[in-house]
């Protein structure tokens, strides 16, 4: 546990107690680990793997985030006023995650102000970027609301190779519509003119940015 940042800042005898409260369950790809609406009893912190959250009707998707490794989710259905999972949460690969239950959650909670403190922090960063694709959604075109999702995803998956960025998510054109509000084929046909003015490389469904610093000036315009 103590490589994950989450916990980094507790002491060792801390540390020693919370170790054995974790269960640990694997998933395949494509599996459901809770839906949107259901009661919420677990906090999962991912150990390995890939977790969308999403929300969905009849009709599309819309991935909220994509998290991975050292990510948390499932703490909102614990620490807010409605006990329910707000989005559903599915593998996008295999994936191993620690499973904390509520009681032993809400007990660390209480007891360690360093752990709450970093809760609020990230909770916060999410607001914040779902405060930015609110308003890309509102106020940008498709074509700028998916170089403005790619530059976003650095963040998290990003692998610095050569002059670029490796992405490091397999994504599919239709996954990419589902974070941007569009339709798979506006998606298709903005990565064909990004590739065709050579910003990004499209290898093996992962997007390449060809130059970090040229793509920050697409991002801008
Ligand atoms: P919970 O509501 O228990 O189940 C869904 C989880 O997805 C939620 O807890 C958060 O951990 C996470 N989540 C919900 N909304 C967002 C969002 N807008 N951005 C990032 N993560 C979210």
């Amino acid at each position: 546990l103590r490589n994950f940042p989450f916990f980094q800042d507790l002491e060792k005898e801390d540390l020693d107690k919370l170790s054995p409260l974790f269960l640990t369950r694997t998933y395949e790809k494509d599996t459901d680990v809770f839906r949107e609406g259901e009661a919420g009893d677990e906090l999962y912190i991912i150990h390995s793997g890939i977790v969308k959250i999403y929300r969905d009707d009849e009709v599309r998707d819309i991935i909220l985030a994509i998290f991975r490794d050292d990510d948390f989710f499932g703490e909102m259905a614990l620490l807010g006023n409605e006990q329910v999972r707000s989005a559903s949460a599915k593998t996008m690969e295999k994936t191993v995650l620690y499973v904390l239950k509520r009681k032993d959650f809400v007990s660390l909670v209480h007891d360690t102000p360093k752990i709450s403190l970093r809760i609020l922090e990230t909770a916060l960063d999410r607001l914040r970027k779902t405060n930015e694709m609110i308003t890309d959604l509102t106020m940008r075109d498709a074509r700028t609301r998916i170089i403005k999702m790619m530059h976003r995803l650095i963040e998290k998956h990003g692998v610095s190779q050569k002059s670029g960025v490796l992405i490091d998510l397999k994504l599919t054109h239709q996954q990419i519509a589902d974070m941007t509000g569009t339709v798979r084929e506006t998606v298709t046909k903005v990565l064909l003119d990004l590739q065709n003015q050579q910003a990004i490389e499209v290898k093996k469904k992962k997007i390449y940015i060809c130059n970090l610093a040229e793509f920050e000036r697409l991002v801008e315009t």
